[in-house]
């Protein structure tokens, strides 16, 4: 209540960002932003259960698990950032996760097209896939997600080794752009920018920040 009566002081500032500290190292942390992860699905399937996602429920469905997907990708991209440029280090301990949901929604979205739009006839999904050059790109982030996912476990990191791990997971350069492009050649169809131009800032942002803080001469988080 102070921080309204005064407005926000530096002081008060302070004091907000330690909470927020301390409240990203609470034991319940962890499960809420699980539970705030699947929001997003839970809202999508209540929808689709009631009737709620319009005229067409599988394209609404499927659009909307690609949305989550790119808003997770941005989101898991986002956490070394801040981590470091906002000298919040307790968000590490969120990144693994908000990975691991970029791929489950990415997989769901995958699984939604092949169920809803293509009866899961897998020569079929095939077919499309070579004949539709924006699946084909979206295909291909999901493809090269994989490794990323397979390896985000303890004993894979160990396995890899740290440098490899890190090499390995700058794979994410290029499946940001791909996802990108997917997410661009869909809608220039229908000749709407808008969403586009803004994640693609986003992730441009983002990518710009972690390469410049590769080459920075004297940076050692290279995370
Ligand atoms: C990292 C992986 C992927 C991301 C980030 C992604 C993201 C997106 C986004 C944002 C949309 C547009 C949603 C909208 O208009 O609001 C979309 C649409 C679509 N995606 Fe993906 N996608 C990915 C992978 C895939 C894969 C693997 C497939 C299938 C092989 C796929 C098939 C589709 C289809 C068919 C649509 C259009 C749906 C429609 O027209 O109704 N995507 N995706």
């Amino acid at each position: 209540m102070r921080f309204l009566r005064n407005g926000l002081q530096p002081t008060s500032i302070a004091l907000l960002i330690l909470s927020f500290r301390s409240a990203l190292l609470h034991p319940l942390a962890k499960p809420l932003a699980f539970a705030l992860c699947l929001l997003p699905l839970t809202w999508l399937l209540w929808g689709a259960a009631n009737g709620q996602l319009g005229a067409n429920p599988a394209e609404a469905l499927i659009r909307g698990l690609g949305d989550w997907t790119l808003r997770f990708l941005c989101l898991t991209l986002a956490v070394t950032p801040l981590r470091i440029r906002a000298r919040v280090p307790q968000l590490a301990r969120f990144r693994r996760m908000l990975g691991v949901f970029t791929f489950g929604y990415a997989c769901l979205h995958l699984l939604a097209y092949g169920w809803l739009d293509m009866g899961l006839d897998a020569g079929d999904i095939g077919r499309d896939i070579l004949k539709r050059p924006f699946i084909l790109v979206g295909f291909a982030s999901w493809l090269l997600l994989l490794p990323l996912a397979a390896t985000s476990f303890n004993r894979a990191v160990r396995a890899l080794g740290a440098a490899q791990w890190k090499a390995l997971h700058r794979l994410v350069y290029v499946i940001a752009p791909l996802a990108l492009l997917h997410f661009f050649w869909m809608r220039a169809g229908k000749n709407d920018f808008a969403d586009v131009a803004l994640y693609g800032a986003t992730l441009g942002a983002l990518l710009l920040e972690r390469l410049l803080r590769y080459f920075a001469p004297k940076s050692s988080d290279r995370a």
